[in-house]
């Protein structure tokens, strides 16, 4: 078949072999790629689906772009986790490799703060915000502080009394790689994200999820994506990436619906971090990791790959959290997938992984996708399933 990448025994370098990056490495070698994966952690479980491995950290740009051009690669993507597609756009721009976002426009993907005035200029919803100097000034609480070049709830707290908010301020400037900070209103509201796909400037919207979130200190980090979500912004989430010019290749964007209705949290030029792909395949049938290896590799999307097979009623990933303290091992995996309607459990951390407690989302300690007749139905397995998984620690801080 034209355009499939199994033909082609193409030359992949993959930016992360974390917990947000295995969907999409199996998926590479299920379609018979030679994947060259890049994670400065030796013990990434990405890894294990790799054909070679680099330690090198997936933000050490001149780094990757050396093992790219040593690797004579076809494509280069970065899904998952933000700052990396940055630098995906550009070393594929400097080795002349096909790639589905120019370099400007994966800034403005990957920066919060360019993000903002670009979505404020074409008139897009979003929260209301302002990067802070060194005098914070009057800041109106609730509000929402952030690194703006940071992801995975690094620097990122909810604000909702003034003694919160120097320290908030302190950890996001410590974060942000530029020293600024970004200070947000806060929209206090059901969460959806929309997962999508373009090509050739032409959006296909596929699942649609509710994105159920922990409570502060973890603010933001994501517990479960549910599919179907309660609402489907799907018209914004096109608007807000048309706004930044992405007009190929997988998006994911974060909508909050507050009091003065949907308003766009991010937007990301990438795959989903927390599984959303092969919670899409689950859901609708389409092989979205797929469709974004086919991106990177500059290969034509036939228009069957994008068509919608809606075999479930309702599919989950619901994310897992150990007690705090050493890991010694895991029970119960085999049991939890016997469980029905469970696809399977992903385990993040191996024995010896000190486990904190739950702040950010690579605290995680693992997931579960689930499917069902109904929402319902795959979030009781799920939970069934997550309730037979047992993390066995040692050494728990005494309370
Ligand atoms: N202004 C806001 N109003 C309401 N909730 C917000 C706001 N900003 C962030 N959040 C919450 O925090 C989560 C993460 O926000 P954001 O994407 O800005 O940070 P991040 O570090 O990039 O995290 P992620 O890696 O999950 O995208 C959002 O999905 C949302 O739940
Ligand atoms: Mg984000």
């Amino acid at each position: 078949m034209a355009g499939d990448p199994e033909q082609r025994g193409a030359r992949l370098l993959v930016l992360g072999a974390g917990p947000a990056q295995l969907g999409l490495l199996e998926a590479a070698r299920r379609h018979g790629l030679f994947v060259i994966a890049v994670d400065r952690d030796p013990s990434a479980p990405g890894f294990a689906h790799a054909d070679r491995r680099a330690i090198v950290s997936t933000e050490d740009e001149r780094g990757i772009e050396r093992l790219a051009r040593a690797e004579r690669v076809d494509g280069v993507i970065a899904p998952g986790i933000d700052f990396p597609v940055a630098i995906a756009a550009r070393v594929a721009r400097g080795l002349g490799l096909p790639h589905p976002l120019d370099p400007a426009t994966a800034v403005l993907a990957t920066n919060k703060e360019r993000q903002r005035e670009r979505l404020a200029e074409a008139g897009v919803p979003q929260p209301r915000s302002r990067v802070l100097d060194d005098d914070a000034g009057r800041v109106e609480l609730p509000c929402v502080v952030k690194a703006p070049d940071r992801q995975g709830q690094r620097g990122l707290a909810l604000v909702r009394e003034q003694a919160e908010l120097q320290p908030a301020i302190a950890a996001a400037r410590e974060a942000s790689r530029s020293g600024h900070v970004l200070v947000e209103e806060l929209v206090d509201g059901p969460e959806i994200t929309v997962n999508a796909f373009w090509v050739g400037g032409e959006f296909h919207p596929l699942t649609v999820t509710d994105r159920l979130t922990a409570e502060p200190p973890a603010f933001g980090v994501a517990l479960a994506h549910v599919w179907r979500a309660s609402a489907e912004p799907v018209a914004l989430a096109r608007a807000a990436a048309e706004a930044l010019g992405v007009a190929d290749g997988p998006t994911y964007t974060q909508i909050r619906v507050g009091p003065e209705g949907p308003q766009v949290i991010e937007v990301a030029a990438r795959l989903g971090g927390g599984h959303d792909a092969e919670l899409c395949e689950a859901a609708l049938g389409v092989d979205l990791n797929g469709l974004a290896l086919s991106a990177a590799l500059g290969e034509a999307i036939e228009p069957g790959r994008l068509r919608i097979r809606d075999g479930v009623g309702g599919a989950c990933v619901r994310f897992l959290v150990a007690p705090e303290g050493e890991l010694e091992g895991v029970r119960g995996v085999e049991e939890a997938e016997a469980v029905e309607g469970v696809g399977w459990v992903r385990l993040y951390r191996r024995p010896g992984h000190r486990f904190g407690p739950l702040r950010i989302g690579s605290d995680r300690a693992g997931a579960v996708l689930a499917v069902g007749t109904s929402r319902d139905e795959a979030l009781a397995a799920a939970a069934d399933a997550a309730a037979r998984v047992r993390f066995d620690v040692v050494g728990a801080p005494v309370a």
